[in-house]
């Protein structure tokens, strides 16, 4: 049992390390130390970072080790300055971070032979090691926002997701109301606000089958959308106004057609691919355009893990099999999100498809804690950020590895945010439909 968790815990440090460096060798030193955007850090900070808080929970929490490099602890504390402020620290240099985070590798997977995964709630079943590979994963995602933010030349490259067509698909998919489980008590790698299960109840509702598609979303900027205060949000309507925004971020109009950029490369606006780089007033204004509004956080897991049939909360919408690759577009396989109606094989009981992975989906939901939640095992991983200036996003995108992904997964950020790979899907009430289950 023990061998079995020390080697997952090599795995995905393993995965973590080599997707880093995936995102770290491809553009030279200067792109690495550039501030590409002053929503981002430049690369090499993220690199430094990555190390630092293995150091900081593996070596010297779990191993019991004298601090490496202590006296950059600071620089590589994201509290003690906005990411806007990075360039100006004394950042290690490119080949200086890389040698430090190989370093704390190297004592770190020593330290994971020799430590029992047991004793201790930071220890058991390798909590620590895959909390450290999740936080690697996160910031590779952070840095894949960064090379999409970057002007100049493609430095990335993938293959093109699996097809996929909305062709005899319903719109939408009935869930009925009644209780169900969310959150967990047992995932072992869940992360504190993840935690603990509990009993939620969910009137009857309709969810969206797919994500909203660019096509869908673009009917409601030819509508007038972006100049019809109706639709949104004050300080929404304030943001388009001020920042002159009447579209997706990436997206201009050039010849009558919708062009987008991505990872370097201009290319037409696919219709049947779901929208993404929408800020969450951005996605609140077009469910009120359609009539409908976004899922609650809860309707998203219930659509996402309650299984009917067993009245039983799931892994995934699948089951509770590990994603593979035809579950999900996940891990920054492909660069983009695939066509709505593609992985049929992850879809929910009920139907509902591409509730993992492509695009993270903004809720309707402030990011609270969840009754009998514990901070674990520090507050500004999670606690600092509840209450209402957050909204969660839920499901996870192209670019999240499934270490950091699950049913139960939340992520969070501002609703003005728009950079990250963030889209939606809508939902309506279903009063009445209560006696269907
Ligand atoms: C959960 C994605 C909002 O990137 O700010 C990384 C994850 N926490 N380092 C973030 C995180 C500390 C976090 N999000
Ligand atoms: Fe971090």
């Amino acid at each position: 049992m023990s061998q079995e968790l020390r080697q997952r815990a090599v795995e995905a440090l393993t995965a973590a390390r080599n997707r880093t460096a995936v995102l770290t060798t491809c553009v030279d030193d200067d792109d690495l130390t550039a501030q590409h955007s002053p929503l981002m850090s430049p690369l090499v900070w993220d690199l430094a970072h990555i190390g630092n808080q293995e150091e900081q929970w593996l070596l010297r929490t779990v191993g019991g080790r004298e601090a490496l490099r202590p006296e950059i602890d600071s620089i590589y504390d994201a509290f003690e300055h906005p990411r806007s402020a990075r360039p100006t620290l004394p950042l290690l240099a490119p080949a200086e971070a890389r040698v430090y985070a190989s370093d704390v590798r190297g004592r770190v997977l020593d330290i994971l032979e020799r430590t029992p995964l047991e004793g201790g709630p930071l220890v058991d079943s390798g909590f620590a090691f895959g909390m450290i590979a999740q936080h690697e994963q996160q910031h590779d995602e952070t840095m894949l926002i960064t090379h999409q933010l970057r002007r100049g030349p493609a430095a990335l490259s993938a293959p093109e997701p699996p097809a996929g067509s909305t062709r005899g698909l319903p719109a939408e998919v009935l869930v009925p109301g009644g209780p169900f489980t969310m959150g967990t008590s047992t995932e072992p790698w869940a992360l504190d606000n993840e935690r603990p299960a509990h009993q939620r109840i969910v009137p009857a509702y309709f969810i969206d089958t797919t994500p909203v598609t660019c096509g869908a979303y673009q009917a409601f900027i030819d509508d007038g959308g972006y100049r019809d205060e109706r639709w949104w949000a004050a300080e929404g309507w304030d943001q388009i106004r001020r920042h002159d925004i009447g579209a997706p971020l990436f997206w201009r109009r050039e010849g009558g057609q919708w062009l987008r950029r991505r990872f370097g490369v201009s290319e037409p606006v696919p219709a049947d691919e779901p929208v993404l780089h929408v800020s969450w007033y951005e996605a609140d204004a077009y469910a009120r355009w359609a009539g409908r509004r976004l899922p609650t956080e809860a309707e998203w897991e219930k659509a996402a893990r309650h299984d009917p049939r067993t009245d039983r909360s799931r892994r995934y919408p699948w089951g509770d099999e590990d994603p593979t690759p035809l579950h999900a577009n996940l891990g920054q396989r492909h660069l983009r999100p695939a066509p709505a109606g593609g992985y049929p094989e992850g879809a929910s009981p009920l139907g509902v498809r591409q509730l993992i992975g492509d695009v993270w989906e903004w809720t309707a939901s402030d990011f609270l804690p969840y009754p009998g939640f514990a901070a674990f095992p520090y507050r500004e991983y999670s606690e600092v950020f509840f209450g209402s200036a957050h909204k969660v996003l839920r499901g996870g995108s192209f670019a999240v590895d499934p270490v950091a992904c699950r049913g139960t997964f939340r992520n969070w950020d501002l609703p003005v945010r728009r950079q990250i790979f963030s889209g939606f899907r809508t939902a309506r009430d279903a009063a009445g439909h209560e006696e269907t289950a």
